[in-house]
């Protein structure tokens, strides 16, 4: 894992859109394995700015969303389809038929429906960039602990604390929905390179825990340590609880001295 150590939460949303921005001029026709939350809101918003003010082109990207809260239709305010539309889709030109998000609003088939979300990918060629934050507890997607660790596309339970940690995007009187659909931790492996991204203090114990701890399906950021191309962007209150603080540094330096192509994207 390469561990970028930003300053605060506004270099990282730039760094993060500068990676992804990259791969996007580099490689018009990119799969993109897109996050949603609070922590990858900032880069949703630098990638608007690159597409208004320096042509970054969506024309021919196409994307697939990590999950979505079943039983929420794609028009409800609290889906992440119309997050993704707030934040990114209405203001770029992707293709819409590019754009996927699994469907909350199904109702049975939920087996056959995963099959062919996973079957997407990998017609679209798999993910080359799959972006992912991370929850409270370290999960990845809506990976809870005790997820399998090769887990691929399928329905889930929220955990306690998923919930009440998203209840803040829910109206008073609304309740979070108690299921998911995620890409598994299988899926999210098989990407080419992954960047996850963690900022505030809230989320230390587990950016220690996914990067420092045992790979272990109670962190199941964790399982990212078996991937070979691994970006973690992190801020200060994010990193306050990584122990080899020095040791990413140095590694960072001798990256940009004998593998600076692994850095392109990031702003030196
Ligand atoms: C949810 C999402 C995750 C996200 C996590 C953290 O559980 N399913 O993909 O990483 O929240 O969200 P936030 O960035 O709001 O802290």
């Amino acid at each position: 894992m390469l561990v970028i150590l930003e300053d605060d939460e506004c270099s990282l949303s730039r760094d993060a859109a500068g990676v992804v921005a990259h791969a996007v001029r580099m490689h018009p026709h990119v799969a993109l394995g897109l996050p949603s939350g609070s922590t990858p809101i900032g880069m949703y918003r630098e990638l608007v700015r690159l597409h208004r003010e320096e042509a970054l082109d969506f024309s021919q990207v196409v994307t697939f969303n990590l999950d979505e809260y079943l039983g929420l239709s794609p028009d409800h305010p609290q889906s992440y389809h119309a997050y993704m539309a707030r934040h990114l889709f209405d203001h770029v030109n992707i293709r819409p038929h590019n754009a996927h998000i699994p469907d909350g609003s199904i109702r049975d088939a939920y087996d056959e429906y995963c099959d062919e979300y996973e079957r997407g990918i990998r017609e679209a060629g798999g993910i080359d960039l799959q972006i992912v934050g991370i929850g409270k507890e370290g999960h990845i997607g809506f990976n809870e602990s005790s997820s399998s660790l090769h887990s691929r596309t399928r329905l889930v339970p929220l955990a306690v604390q998923t919930r009440e940690d998203n209840r803040h995007f829910f109206g008073p009187n609304e309740a979070v929905p108690d299921c998911a659909i995620t890409m598994g931790l299988g899926t999210i492996l098989e990407a080419r390179n992954i960047l996850l991204l963690a900022s505030g203090a809230h989320k230390a114990q587990a950016v220690a825990a996914a990067v420092e701890g045992p790979v272990t399906s109670s962190v199941t950021a964790s399982v990212l340590q078996f991937h070979p191309h691994v970006t973690v962007l992190v801020d200060r209150e994010a990193a306050g609880k990584l122990r080899r603080i020095d040791d990413y540094r140095r590694a960072l330096d001798m990256t940009r001295k004998m593998n600076p192509r692994r850095l392109w994207g990031l702003r030196s």
